[in-house]
């Protein structure tokens, strides 16, 4: 029987108070989910069990129980503490998937701060970005990191601390403060910081069509509604082992990464190392794994592989699969029925909801190639277009909507006020994505409503990717759009006009694509430039990607008639 049992009588007697009972949370009290997430879990008698089981690239496996993530996500609140951090600051967390960064996450929000988890394979741009919006106070790294931070941090004089966890044999330099959790003396006792329901939590960057990343505001209360989709959606059970592939550096691989999993007291394992069929089979198999939530370029890139693979291990641990971030196609969901003997259920949400907000639930009929149905609490539909009323005629294309109201909504956009007001119209949130509502209320992903390029599940904004190649010598202008690919949904292609004197070649191709991986990101590294000499305009001087993108996936051009030089 799943957590859930019937969608409908769920969805009759529902209220977001369920959770909070759940929880022991009344309106008004002190909620910290730091505190939630590992104190709360050792007082109901589980400091014993194992709350992470982490694996790196090597085999080497670190344990840690409930027990142990309180104690040492108290060390982390005492050191920023220590360090003259105040509540309210922001702290960012820039690492590859290593206990530090799951501990410390709840360690700052213990302190009061607000968690700014980004991705470690960020470049110094990317990063820059980001910190200079937040005003971030302190960071805290990795040795193989640091250097990217050493190299913008006179730009960032809001940034007082760097932060090392494992600087080992490594100088460190003025500012950099050198911290080993697992060396210092843990602190035991540590009184939480008495956030309250709207007291900020989280911040994290996702990316829009105009405009650099926008910081999504989250809160403490957001923990009700990851709480209990992690319980209803996810399935979890107190004797799950349960495994989300996402990096924390994206909103999943916190939200479901730690939040939701932790909350719940379940034992979670991590796999710090890149992607390899076998290598996350043989992960299965040795951890016994049975609550699996990854992603579609994930299932495409094991489905390329074939099932002999599978054969190979023992997968009978499994019991129930998810999957988020893009599009999963009908074929996904077939092919992991055939091989796991388990369907991966779709769930659909965004950095700004913080929380599944449609999705297939266990138990539930699955329509292969359907994002499933609302998350009870949530009122979605699809709206037009243009007036933004629900459409009611089942299989249209509308947007998607959500009425807003639910915990783990985003508050705003952190000093962008205005952005985070014009994704509401007509008293509903438009997540900026087109789908259609068949006659069973089953929502059918269509695609973006907008320019950003969603590769492997990952959102890149156009703008972040044009700006930095400007800052190459050899670019006049750009336009970076999303091509199709079969295995990462879209991948970025840029058309690049180039200065007079440069002339185009494999040699600046090169050149161009690793610049933008070292500033930005690997994902953001256009994976194929397309030379032109100039680049299609509105009138009002304005690159139309939308042209760009159309004839790059052979669909209608549409109303060009703003076109500069038509
Ligand atoms: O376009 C949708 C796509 O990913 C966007 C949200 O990206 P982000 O804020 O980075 O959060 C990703 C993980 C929650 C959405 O607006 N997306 C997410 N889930 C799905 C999806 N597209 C299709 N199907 C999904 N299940």
């Amino acid at each position: 029987m799943s957590n859930i049992g019937s969608y409908e009588e769920r969805l009759r007697g529902f209220d977001w108070s369920i959770g909070e009972k759940e929880l022991g949370y009344k309106k008004g009290d002190k909620i910290n989910i730091g505190w939630y997430c590992s104190d709360r879990v050792c007082q109901m008698g589980k400091a014993s069990k194992l709350a992470l089981v982490w694996e790196n690239h090597e085999g080497h496996v670190k344990k840690f129980t409930y027990n142990d993530i309180r104690q040492l996500s108290n060390t982390f609140a005492s050191l920023l503490c220590g360090l003259g951090l105040k509540p309210g600051e922001r702290v960012c967390i820039f690492m590859d998937k290593v206990p530090e960064l799951y501990i410390s996450f709840l360690g700052i929000l213990k302190m009061g701060g607000i968690a700014q988890p980004l991705f470690s394979a960020f470049g110094d741009e990317s990063l820059h970005t980001r910190l200079s919006n937040a005003e971030t106070a302190a960071i805290l790294t990795q040795k193989k990191h640091v250097a990217k931070v050493r190299k913008i941090r006179e730009q960032l004089p809001q940034l007082k601390h760097i932060i090392v966890v494992d600087s080992e044999g490594s100088p460190l330099k003025e500012r950099e403060v050198a911290f080993d959790m697992e060396r210092v003396p843990r602190v035991d006792d540590w009184k939480a910081y008495e956030s309250t329901a709207e007291t900020p939590s989280v911040l994290h960057y996702t990316s829009g069509t105009t405009g650099q990343p926008k910081g999504a505001q989250h809160v403490h209360y957001s923990l009700i509604a990851q709480y209990l989709t992690t319980k209803w959606v996810l399935d979890v059970k107190d004797e799950d082992i349960y495994w989300c592939t996402a990096d924390p550096g994206w909103v999943t691989g916190t939200s479901y990464g730690i939040i939701g999993p932790w909350a719940n007291g379940v034992t979670q394992v991590v796999l710090d190392a890149g992607f390899g069929a076998e290598k996350w089979y043989a992960f299965v198999e040795r951890h016994k794994v049975t609550v699996w939530y990854s992603a579609p370029t994930a299932i495409r890139l094991l489905m390329k592989e074939g099932k002999e693979p599978v054969a190979k291990y023992d997968m009978s641990s499994l019991r129930h699969l998810c999957s988020v971030g893009e599009p999963l196609n009908a074929e996904a969901v077939i092919w992991s029925k055939e091989a796991f003997g388990l369907p991966f259920h779709d769930t659909f949400w965004q950095t700004e909801t913080g929380s599944i907000v449609i999705t297939n639930y266990p138990g539930m009929p699955i329509k292969p190639g359907s994002m499933g149905k609302p998350f009870p609490g949530i009122t979605a539909t699809v709206v037009n277009p243009k007036t933004f009323e629900p459409i009611n005629n089942p299989g249209t294309v509308g947007l998607i909507a959500l009425r807003p109201g639910w915990p783990s909504m985003f508050r705003t956009y952190w000093k962008n006020e205005e952005t985070y007001r014009s994704k509401f119209k007509n008293g509903w949130y438009i997540c900026g994505d087109r789908a259609s509502i068949d006659a069973d209320g089953y929502f059918w992903f269509v695609g973006r409503d907008d320019d950003v390029i969603n590769t492997g599940g990952h959102l890149v904004g156009p703008f972040e990717i044009e700006s930095a190649l400007l800052e190459h010598q050899a670019v006049a202008e750009s336009a970076a759009i999303g091509k199709p690919d079969p295995v990462n949904m879209e991948v970025v292609k840029a058309f690049v006009a180039l200065k007079p004197g440069f002339a185009p070649s494999d040699d600046l191709d090169l050149e161009i694509m690793n610049f933008i991986r070292k500033k930005l990101s690997p994902l953001a590294m256009p994976q194929e430039i397309e030379f032109v000499k100039s680049l299609p305009k509105t009138r009002s001087g304005k690159i139309m990607r939308r042209l760009l993108r159309a004839q790059e996936w052979g669909e209608p051009i549409g109303d060009v008639s703003t076109l500069e030089n038509e």
